[in-house]
């Protein structure tokens, strides 16, 4: 059984004008260390199956497990799931603005407990240096460049050393250089740390860093 299964999973909106069917049965099965891509049209629902993938939003139909776990059932805890097991990469990177770049990539390992060890704040001191965002840590994310915020968001969501990455168009806001990066680095982190990684992107060059590319069309992946 794959590391991740999603079975059936259907989800609709209600647009106004009535219910829309964004995902429509949409079966997904990952191995540990997969680094697939989702491509789509604006609109196609790769934000919902993010959303799902990440516990942070429930299907209407369908099942969900990682690592044995089900995640929709009643009983999951739901919180340390995400925090433990789960890194997010926003679309609009959801940085925190009172926080320095630090205590922004910190914040996960704060939220799991009252103090952060030091294996975790040397983990923090690789990361920004893979990241190349080094000289960065002492300011404010609304001093940054976009591209620098994204390496800052990549970096809290592998603090916790996740089983799962999930990227929403990490790249959408960079340039054709800084995007090229950003994908080399989550080919390495794929690589190196055996994080398996579901990223989402509008652009093709992007989507070949991965090893499988989907695209998600009338609510189905193919
Ligand atoms: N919370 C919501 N309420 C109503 N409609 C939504 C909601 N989230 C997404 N949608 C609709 O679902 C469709 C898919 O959205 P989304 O998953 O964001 O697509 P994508 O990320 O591929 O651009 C869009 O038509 C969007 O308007
Ligand atoms: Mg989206």
């Amino acid at each position: 059984m794959g590391f991740i299964v999603l079975k059936g999973i259907t989800k609709s909106f209600n647009d106004g004008s009535g219910s829309r069917k964004v995902l429509d049965s949409l079966d997904l099965s990952l191995d540990k260390g997969d680094f697939v891509a989702v491509t789509g049209v604006s609109g196609a629902g790769k934000t919902t199956l993010l959303n799902i993938l990440g516990s942070l939003l429930t299907p209407d139909q369908g099942s969900y497990i990682i690592d044995g776990i089900d995640v929709l059932a009643p009983g999951t805890d739901l919180l340390r799931l995400r925090n433990r097991r789960i890194g997010f990469v926003f679309q609009d990177h959801r940085l925190l603005p009172q926080f320095t770049v630090m205590q922004n990539i910190l914040l996960p390992a704060l939220a799991d407990s009252d103090s952060v060890e030091s294996a975790v704040t040397e983990w923090a001191r690789q990361l920004v240096r893979i990241m190349g965002i080094e000289d960065l840590t002492a300011q404010l994310p609304d001093t940054l460049s976009g591209g620098e915020k994204s390496r800052v968001a990549i970096c809290r969501a592998l603090i916790m050393k996740p089983d799962l990455l999930l990227a929403d168009e990490p790249t959408g806001q960079l340039d054709a250089g800084h995007a090229r990066e950003v994908a080399e680095l989550l080919a390495r982190v794929n690589r190196e740390l055996g994080t398996t990684i579901v990223l989402v992107t509008h652009s093709d060059t992007l989507a070949h860093s991965a090893s499988r590319i989907y695209q998600l069309k009338e609510g189905k992946l193919s």
